[in-house]
């Protein structure tokens, strides 16, 4: 039987009337048929409060490399909470997870730490523009780097403000945005190396850094096509613009090294996030010691209370040391374990009829749902995938997972644990095919 959720309903009709619409990131309200409410998690698993058990690839947003609950992680929490849970001082913790970052990241010369990758991409913004004496940042159509003002320009340009394909549109998805902001930004399409290498020349001199998803997670999980990154790379030595890499998903998840190491690309400064914390709310900058020269001299203000908080530090190491133990099986597992899925999920779609396409490099991966008569092939960027994703078939095929007990992203994107095994992997499938089942059943396309 299909799961229900009266429980969640309750308590988000009850939220409601003390929580600004009832959530506390505007993104959870897309979750169909109601946001859930969860009670604990174990590993690759996760229960809500109608006793609902769910094969998690959500993955707290993909920050759960260690799955959920991992017991040392909360021994070492604990741990440090019987010590202090906040200090804003220093602590050789700190520096103790700095050398783990630094070790395991060739381009992270030096760090320091936040609570949230939107924090740091600001950071990253400041240090290259006052690096650089230039006002714009270069950034990509579909690539997100954080809620506010500075991180979602050009993020989602709705296809009626496109622009032209030469020159994409910068626009903002929230009201109550500073208007200047949108003038700090240029927008250009993602994996096409000769239209970059033009939007660069329109604005050189001009432009202080590059940032990007090294795998385009955030839409449709785009990886980069061959010689990009060499390209951003070239560019940015050429006209003395940072390469900012943005690994707030495939850090770590793409290996010890992150996605820099899994593509092969050195950037000057990288967001760290998600995985770094294990679910802690805390996040880093990483750079050569060269891109971080204006936080040293002070010329930068970089600051926050609860920077360096012990118990997300203390969480940190313990992710961390998971990481180097893994040594060379990681990200192997996961990569092999992820397409296991994808495979399984593209086989379930022939059986039953349904155009689902999975994409990405299996550590991560995004579900194409085809539009009636769209193009086979991977999707190659934001563009694209807004063309060719029926983003209401997917939505109602996620209902349908969501109700058997497979849990993805809502906007359908799939993360592997070092928790996940083949057989989490053969049930998930198996459950999913009584929802692709259901789903072919029922779905009937909008008039
Ligand atoms: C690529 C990327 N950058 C930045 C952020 C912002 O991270 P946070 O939500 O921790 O502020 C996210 C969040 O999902 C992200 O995916």
């Amino acid at each position: 039987m299909p799961y229900t959720f009266a429980k969640s309903q309750a308590l988000f009709e009850r939220a409601q009337r003390s929580i600004a619409a009832g959530v506390n990131s505007g993104i959870r309200k897309m979750e169909a048929p109601v946001p859930l409410y969860f009670t604990h998690g174990r590993g690759p698993r996760i229960w809500d409060v109608d006793g609902n058990e769910f094969v998690d690839f959500k993955l707290g947003q993909g920050a759960l490399l260690f799955g959920h609950a991992p017991e040392g992680m909360a021994e070492a929490i604990a741990a440090q909470a019987r010590l202090g849970t906040h200090w804003a001082g220093q602590s050789e913790l700190e520096i103790a997870v700095a050398e783990r970052v630094q070790a395991m990241i060739p381009s992270a010369e030096l760090v320091r730490f936040n609570n949230s990758a939107t924090e740091v991409v600001g950071a990253a913004f400041r240090l290259a523009r006052a690096a650089t004496g230039r006002p714009l940042i270069l950034r990509f159509e579909g690539h997100y780097h954080g809620w506010m003002d500075e991180g979602l320009v050009g993020f989602a340009n709705p296809a009626d403000r496109w622009g032209d394909d030469e020159n994409p549109a910068r626009t903002h998805p929230s009201k109550g945005v500073i208007p200047e902001v949108l003038d700090q930004f240029v927008v250009a399409r993602w994996n096409d190396p000769e239209h970059l290498r033009r939007r660069v020349d329109e604005f050189r001199g001009k432009i202080a850094a590059i940032i990007f998803e090294p795998a385009l997670c955030n839409t449709c999980c785009i990886e980069p096509v061959p010689g990009l990154m060499a390209t951003i790379r070239e560019l940015c030595d050429r006209d003395g613009m940072m390469m900012i890499s943005d690994e707030t998903i495939t850090g770590f998840r793409f290996g010890a090294s992150c996605a820099q190491g899994f593509y092969g690309y050195k950037p000057d400064l990288t967001i760290l996030g998600k995985a770094i914390g294990g679910g802690t709310p805390f996040a880093a900058l990483a750079g050569t010691r060269a891109a971080m020269a204006k936080v040293l001299s002070g010329e930068v203000v970089h600051a926050g209370t609860l920077n360096g908080n012990p118990l997300c530090l203390a969480a940190s190491r313990w992710c961390l040391d998971q990481v180097i133990a893994q040594g060379d099986r990681h990200p192997a597992g996961v990569a092999a374990l992820g397409r296991r899925l994808m495979e399984g999920l593209e086989a379930l779609g022939r059986t039953h009829g349904v155009p689902l396409r999975p994409q990405g490099p299996g550590l991560i991966f995004h579900t194409v749902m085809l539009k009636p008569g769209a193009a086979e092939g991977r999707v190659l960027s934001y563009r694209d995938y807004v063309r060719r994703h029926d983003a209401p078939r997917w939505a109602h095929l996620r209902r349908c997972l969501l109700e058997q007990g497979v849990s993805a992203i809502e906007r359908g994107l799939w993360s592997v644990s070092l928790t996940h095994t083949a057989a989490d992997i053969d049930e998930a499938l198996a459950r999913a095919g009584a929802a692709f089942a259901r789903h072919a059943a029922t779905w009937t396309a909008p008039a």
